[in-house]
């Protein structure tokens, strides 16, 4: 039972992003989920969108972290100092989740052991509980889906570490399968096929700001260019590129076909009737690849199925996990 004045929190621990859900206010954190170390002393320097704005940037005594890779936890102690700052920054004093209900969603994939290391570290925070919601059955209630009821419903998740597609129906996952490429995969690829064709070296903020302004999953969408800034890698000084979103495609085209695989792979896993209804319930597309431009129409032309896109992609596990009851 909900008491009146108990707090409750939904986290989203992403691999690129980190979304916290106060039930009754909405949300209250969405910060990159990086932690900026200096080397010298140990300490933390920056967390967050402080930190996110170092990359590539800092000198060489601070040693960027991503304390989550692939959607599981690579570094736990960063991993635990990382969800302190921001609950410390959220709640504004050092109470922390004292008497709180935090739900946090996470992954198909991670193991037994992973799972009660996180909550393990959320109740030694100071919580009253810790509970955890799968991501896939998070998004759907997130997205408003009646995820109780006994029709089922495919949920495609693409993040920045990995991309989950999920069969439920009442409530719990039927067929899933996840895979390990996702938004920081595309921004390596457009970091190589630079370096490969330009002989420009280009950082890894850059690649994130390509995919977002010119990515495109539509091989007939209309050509843009992009100026970008890197470094030649014959005589090591700064040089201007123009780039097309023509180039960009191809990369994300390669990821598209993996993805509809996987998508095959996951509906062939489930029983027939289940099937069914996912071609009349359509599927739902979350994560922050949802955004890059012609995902949606593309998916749903490959797959024959409809895709409907999250209101609010980037943010809706989180508030599906905080609204879990
Ligand atoms: N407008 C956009 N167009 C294309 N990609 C975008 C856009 N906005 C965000 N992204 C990408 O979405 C990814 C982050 O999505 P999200 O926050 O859902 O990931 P995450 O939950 O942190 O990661 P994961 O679920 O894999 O652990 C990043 O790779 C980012 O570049
Ligand atoms: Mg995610």
């Amino acid at each position: 039972m909900l008491k009146r004045f108990e707090k409750v929190y939904g986290i989203d621990l992403g691999t690129s992003n980190t979304v916290i859900f106060e039930r009754g206010k909405g949300i209250v954190l969405n910060e990159p989920s990086v932690v900026a170390i200096d080397q010298n002393s140990g300490g933390i320097l920056a967390v967050g969108t402080q930190a996110q704005a170092m990359i590539g940037r800092a000198p060489a005594h601070v040693e960027i972290n991503y304390p989550l890779m692939n959607g599981v936890i690579a570094n736990f102690d960063m991993t635990t100092n990382m969800l302190d700052y921001f609950m410390k920054k959220i709640q504004g004093r050092s109470s922390l989740l004292r008497g709180s209900k935090v739900y946090i969603s996470m992954p198909c994939g991670i193991t037994n052991v992973q799972k009660r290391a996180i909550m393990e570290t959320i109740v030694h925070k100071g919580a009253k509980k810790a509970i955890a919601v799968e991501e896939p059955v998070a998004a759907a209630v997130g997205a408003g889906l009646p995820i109780n009821e006994p029709i089922g419903h495919l949920v495609l998740d693409i993040g920045g570490g990995n991309c989950q597609v999920a069969i439920i129906s009442l409530g719990g996952i039927v067929a899933s399968n996840t895979l390990n490429r996702a938004g920081i995969s595309i921004d390596r690829d457009i970091m190589d096929y630079v370096k490969r064709k330009y002989n420009v070296e280009i950082g890894e903020r850059t690649a994130e700001n390509i995919k977002k302004q010119i990515g495109t999953a539509n091989a007939s969408a209309e050509e843009r260019s992009l100026e970008i800034r890197g470094r030649d890698m014959v005589d090591g000084l700064p040089r201007s590129i123009t780039i097309t979103s023509g180039e960009i495609f191809t990369i994300v085209d390669d990821f598209i076909k993996t993805l509809v695989q996987a998508i095959s792979a996951t509906v062939e896993l489930c029983p027939p009737e289940l099937a069914g209804d996912v071609i009349e319930q359509g599927i739902l597309l979350c994560g922050g690849c949802a955004l890059l431009e012609g995902i949606n129409e593309r998916l749903c032309m490959e797959t024959r199925i409809p895709v409907h896109t999250a209101a609010d992609p980037l943010e809706c596990i989180a508030a599906g996990t905080g609204m879990m009851l």
